[in-house]
C-alpha cells in the first residue's frame, strides 16, 4: 500500500463511496478475518447510514477458525450479517449473492408488487481498506481478472457494471476507505497482518507486539515453531533465542533484531504459525 492518508484523501474517499451508494442497493463490507475491528473503516457506519450491507471476513483462511465463528455470532446477535469467505480460494464466495438476495428480498418484492414484471439485477458495492482483498473478490466474483485502480481515492477510471450471474451486477471500482489509523494498537496489528507497508512502522517495534501477543495466545505455537522449552519473560531474551536457533546473526555472533523481526513477521504473514486471529469479540 502506497497511499499517505491525508485528511483530504479521507474527505475525498468518503466522498467518492457516498457517490457510488446512490446507485447500489447492498455494500459487502470487507474487513481482515484476523483483526475485524482494525481493518474497518471508523466511520463505516455513519458513511453507509441505512444501507443493507453484508459484512465480509475476508482471508478466513489465515484465521482462527473458532474465533471466525465466534466474530459471526458477535455481528448475528447485532442483527449484522456477516460471512467467512476466501477470495483467493473462492471458498464461501457463492454463499454471497445467496445472502444478498435474501436480504434484499423485500425490496424487489415490493417493487413485483408495483406492476413491475422483471426487475433488474441487484446492484452491490464492495468497500474496504486497502490491501483487504477487494480486487481478489472482484475478480472472484467477475470470474475474469477486472484492473485495479490504484490505492488511491481521486484516481478514478471508468465506472462500470460487472455481472455476477443473473441476479446481480457488481460496481468493478471498489470503495476504498481509509483504517483507524491515530489507534497505534490498529496500526501495529494491520503491520502485524501485512496490511501496511513494512516502511510506515518500525519493524522491530511491530514484531515485538506479535511476539507478545502469540507470547500470551498461542504460547504453544511459539514453542513449537522456534523449538523452545520455555519462553523467556523478557522480550530482548526472546530475540535472541529466536535469533540464535534461525541464525539471525551479525558478524561477531550477536543477534541480528531486524532480521528476526523479519523473520517472525515473514513466518506469521505466510502461516508458518499456523491460523492467527488477533482480535476477539467484545475485547
Ligand atoms: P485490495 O484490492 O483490497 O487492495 O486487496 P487485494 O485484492 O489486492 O489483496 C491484497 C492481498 O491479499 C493480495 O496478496 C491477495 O492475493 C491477498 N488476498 C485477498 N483475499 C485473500 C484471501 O481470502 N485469502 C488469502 N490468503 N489472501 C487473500 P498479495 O500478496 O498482495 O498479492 P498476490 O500475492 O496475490 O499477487
Amino acid at each position: 500500500m502506497t497511499i499517505q492518508w491525508f485528511p483530504g484523501h479521507m474527505a475525498k474517499a468518503k466522498r467518492e463511496v457516498q457517490e457510488k451508494l446512490k446507485f447500489i442497493d447492498i455494500v459487502f463490507e470487507l474487513v481482515d478475518a484476523r483483526i475485524p475491528t482494525s481493518s474497518r473503516n471508523p466511520m463505516i457506519d455513519e458513511i453507509l447510514v441505512n444501507k443493507p450491507r453484508i459484512m465480509l471476513l475476508n482471508k478466513a483462511d489465515m484465521a482462527d477458525e473458532e474465533i471466525t465463528q465466534q466474530w459471526i455470532a458477535f455481528f448475528q446477535k447485532r442483527h449484522i450479517k456477516a460471512l467467512a469467505i476466501d477470495s483467493q480460494a473462492g471458498t464461501g464466495v457463492k454463499q454471497i449473492v445467496a445472502a444478498a438476495k435474501e436480504m434484499l428480498k423485500p425490496k424487489f418484492e415490493k417493487m413485483v408488487a408495483k406492476g413491475i414484471k422483471n426487475p433488474r439485477a441487484m446492484r452491490a458495492l464492495i468497500v474496504g481498506i486497502p490491501n483487504v482483498g477487494k480486487s481478489t473478490l472482484i475478480n472472484r466474483l467477475a470470474g475474469k481478472h477486472i484492473a485495479k485502480t490504484g490505492d488511491k481515492p481521486g484516481v478514478t477510471k471508468a465506472q462500470q457494471w460487472i455481472k455476477v450471474g443473473k441476479e446481480m451486477e457488481l460496481l468493478d471500482t471498489p470503495g476504498i476507505l481509509w483504517p483507524k489509523f491515530e489507534d497505534e494498537e490498529v496500526g501495529l496489528k494491520l503491520a502485524t497482518t501485512g496490511a501496511i507497508k513494512d516502511t510506515i512502522l518500525n519493524l522491530q517495534d511491530v514484531a515485538v507486539y506479535a511476539l507478545n501477543f502469540l507470547k500470551q495466545h498461542y504460547p504453544d505455537r511459539l514453542k513449537e515453531r522456534y523449538s523452545l522449552t520455555e519462553i523467556p519473560e523478557d522480550i530482548a531474551a526472546l530475540f535472541d533465542e529466536i535469533g540464535r536457533r534461525r541464525g539471525c546473526l551479525m558478524s561477531g555472533g550477536l543477534v541480528d533484531y531486524d532480521k528476526v523481526a523479519e523473520l517472525v513477521l515473514r513466518e506469521i504473514r505466510t502461516e508458518k504459525l499456523g491460523r492467527l486471529s488477533f482480535e476477539k469479540p467484545n475485547e
